[in-house]
């Protein structure tokens, strides 16, 4: 499980450009849960997810994975237990490494080095070709070809394997779909849930797309200024569309949704 309590995290304390980006965030997110989150810019989604993966601390408040409490613990100490995926694809992997090095130095992480040494290089090798093909792009061929090669979809597919190579608990996507066409779009966000579900990872998933938003995962945030202000799962869920959902952040924010900051499809 993944919990938060009351967390407040101001930027630029005390100084003109101060921002009180999150405001007070508490919530339990159960194991294998797939949580999208939606709110206009500077809601503070981003934030939340820095949270999680631990490269922003929190002033007050607290993070538990699980029984630990990992508020003070670094990124890379989280690294373990947490795989992220960026918007620009150019973030998560080496342009000028091929698909095969890409995926060694992702196996290489978090002190994993005993997965190298169980399966030596040729069955490390094997093993990549088999989560590639899972991927249903025929990638497995093309092991050799430098990532920077890639389309975006195709590279943002083999980041969210990166991300998730190691045995890991909490998958968190920012808006990792935003600079896909919309079939590139559709076919990582259908691998990403694939995944989750194989895996039993508790996701963590911001779009735009208020529509992507009720389509994938299992429970809905809205946030904005800081704050949970929508938390929406199961019947109600299933129940709910999108005009309801765009209806229902009016009434919570107290304004209306400005329609070039969500996409309504
Ligand atoms: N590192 C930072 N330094 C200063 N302000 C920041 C920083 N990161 C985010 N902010 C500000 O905090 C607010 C929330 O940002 P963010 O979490 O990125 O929102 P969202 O992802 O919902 O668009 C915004 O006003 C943003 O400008
Ligand atoms: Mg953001």
């Amino acid at each position: 499980m993944l919990r938060m309590t009351d967390i407040h995290i101001t930027f630029n304390a005390g100084t003109a450009t101060e921002v009180k980006a999150l405001r007070g965030i508490t919530t339990d997110i159960n194991e294998g849960e797939f949580v999208t989150v939606i709110g206009s810019n500077g809601a503070g989604k981003s934030t939340l997810l820095s949270t999680v993966v631990g490269t922003v601390k929190p002033d007050t408040g607290s993070v538990y994975l699980d029984t630990d409490d990992v508020t003070d613990w670094s990124a890379a100490k989280r690294a373990r237990h947490v795989g992220r995926v960026f918007q620009e694809p150019r973030l998560g992997t080496c342009s000028s490494l091929s698909i095969e090095e890409n995926l060694a130095l992702a196996a290489a992480r978090g002190k994993n080095r005993g997965l190298r040494l169980a399966l030596g290089k040729k069955g490390q090798k094997q093993m990549f070709a088999e989560h590639l093909e899972k991927l249903g792009l025929g990638l497995e061929h093309r092991m050799g070809t430098p990532i920077g090669a890639l389309s975006g979809g195709q590279r943002q597919a083999v980041s969210l394997l990166m991300a998730t190579l190691l045995p890991m608990k909490i998958l968190v996507l920012d808006e990792h779909t935003a600079a896909l066409d919309p079939s590139a779009a559709h076919k990582v966000l259908t691998l990403s849930a694939e995944i989750a579900q194989e895996r039993k990872l508790t996701t963590l998933m911001v779009t735009h797309s208020m529509r992507d938003a009720l389509a994938y995962g299992t429970r809905t945030l809205m946030m904005n200024a800081g704050q949970i202000v929508l938390d929406i799962k199961g019947e109600e869920r299933s129940r709910l569309k999108v005009t309801d959902l765009l209806e229902r952040f009016g009434r919570a924010a107290g304004t209306e949704i400005d329609d070039d900051q969500l996409m309504l499809t």
